[in-house]
């Protein structure tokens, strides 16, 4: 690297270099650029244990990088990674998925097809107790190989880190060995039949998803089960506790009383709100300071205004549209009265069965009126937010975390636009 003994030494393990452009999106708003989105062309970033160190110009006057004694490093003490003028962007922050489940919905899938709907199977027993069943009755081992394979998918997508729920054991006992698998997916390296490379996982408990059916007679039991024995036995497992609030779920009462005592527990919130009717989830989102609400394609302007005052991230899953055929909610109506809008999967064996964050921006885009600036930042720094996790990483500045996705694109613009195939060549979690 080129010598300024005039500068103070900055101390970085990795460079990557020729970055053709870098879109480095932001916290907050910035003077002069789109929002929160910074494009800067020919661009460098240098990175320090993890965390970046510095951005720049590529050909400028560089700053003095100090060797980091123990990296594993080429000659002159830095690695050198070599971005061959692509695009790069923080990578995707996947703040809603139901990663660890058995069995599928193929059969349930098709039969929409033919008119019944998600609430009429749910009401038969079958949507998620389908998969409740197959759960139940896979081993640990299954589960976890399960996982890994999806995280390795969402990762080839351009995903850096993954809020995943529990929500198909309704028991104690698959409860916490889906929370246990979840947390165990942050500690491995690697796994005898799969690559695996660090997406960072956050668990969230989602115990009361439906009533599980050796309790539908009693249903304030499962209730108890969850506020007494569940909720308290799985802190430290579980970041944030979800609720399902809906007419074939949980009333916004059970929800109340769950998510007060989560609260209290020291658990972050959030909830599957007003999805398929008016639940009053929205409501009760602002009413408890919940990190997110999710879904949110009933809430009217009211429950809007709600979320925002009480600074609730609304987290929009337009795979459940696309999957259930019903309509888009407005991401416009969001954004322009002042909301932080998040965009996520949903992934899940029943309403949105995909991996690929790409999708969601290009459905954004293309159904639910959000430009291609909003969608970059709904799937970075906002999805990172909904997480509480926007200090640390969902966007390319100094002292955050470096967590990047390289496109095999040179444009930030050619996404969405050049559809129905992978634009990530990979990702960097340093
Ligand atoms: O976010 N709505 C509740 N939970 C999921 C669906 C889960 C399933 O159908 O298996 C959702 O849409
Ligand atoms: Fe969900």
């Amino acid at each position: 690297m080129k010598s300024d003994s005039s500068q103070p030494p900055i101390q970085a393990s990795t460079v990557i270099r020729n970055i053709g452009q870098l879109v480095t999106v932001a916290q907050q708003p910035i003077a002069g650029a789109t929002g929160v989105l910074r494009v800067l062309s020919d661009a460098a970033i240098a990175v320090h244990d993890g965390v970046i160190a510095w951005i720049g110009p590529n050909d400028h006057v560089e700053p003095v990088f100090q060797h980091d004694s123990d990296s594993d490093s080429d000659d002159d003490g830095i690695t050198i990674v070599d971005a061959q003028g692509v695009l790069i962007t923080p990578g995707f922050v996947d703040s809603h998925t139901h990663l660890v489940f058995a069995g599928d919905r193929a059969e349930e899938f098709h039969l929409r097809r033919a008119g019944i709907s998600y609430g009429e199977l749910l009401t038969q027993g079958r949507g998620i107790l389908t998969t409740v069943n197959a759960t139940r009755s896979a081993d640990t081992e299954i589960l976890t190989e399960m996982a890994i394979t999806r995280l390795n998918t969402m990762r080839h997508y351009g995903t850096t880190t993954v809020e995943a729920k529990t929500g198909y054991g309704l028991d104690m006992i698959t409860e916490e060995a889906c929370l246990r698998i979840l947390n165990n997916l942050n500690a491995l390296e690697t796994s005898p039949s799969y690559e695996y490379s660090r997406v960072r996982v956050v668990p969230t408990f989602l115990g009361a998803h439906v009533v599980p059916p050796e309790y539908r007679e009693r249903r304030s039991a499962y209730v108890d089960l969850i506020v007494e024995e569940m909720l308290p036995s799985f802190v430290g497992l579980a970041r944030f506790c979800d609720v399902f609030c809906e007419r074939e779920a949980f009333t916004v009462e059970e929800c109340r009383r769950i998510l007060t005592q989560a609260k209290e527990l020291g658990y972050s919130l959030k909830i599957h709100a007003d999805q398929l009717s008016p639940s009053g989830g929205a409501k009760l989102a602002a009413e408890l300071g919940s990190t997110s609400a999710d879904h949110l394609d009933y809430a009217d302007d009211a429950d809007l205004d709600r979320l925002r005052d009480a600074g609730v991230v609304a987290t929009l899953l337009p795979g459940c549209s696309y999957s259930l055929r019903s309509p888009y909610p407005s991401a416009r109506r969001f954004i322009d009265r002042g909301l932080y809008v998040a965009l996520a999967t949903d992934f899940n064996p029943g309403t949105s069965y995909c991996e690929n964050m790409q999708m969601m921006l290009n459905l954004a885009m293309s159904s639910m009126g959000m430009s291609i600036e909003e969608s970059l930042q709904a799937a970075t720094i906002n999805g990172a937010r909904a997480l509480a996790l926007h200090e640390v990483i969902g966007s390319i500045e100094v002292g955050k975390r470096c967590e990047l996705a390289f496109w095999s694109i040179r444009d930030y613009h050619e996404i969405g636009y050049h559809f129905g195939i992978n634009l990530t060549q990979s990702v960097l979690i340093a």
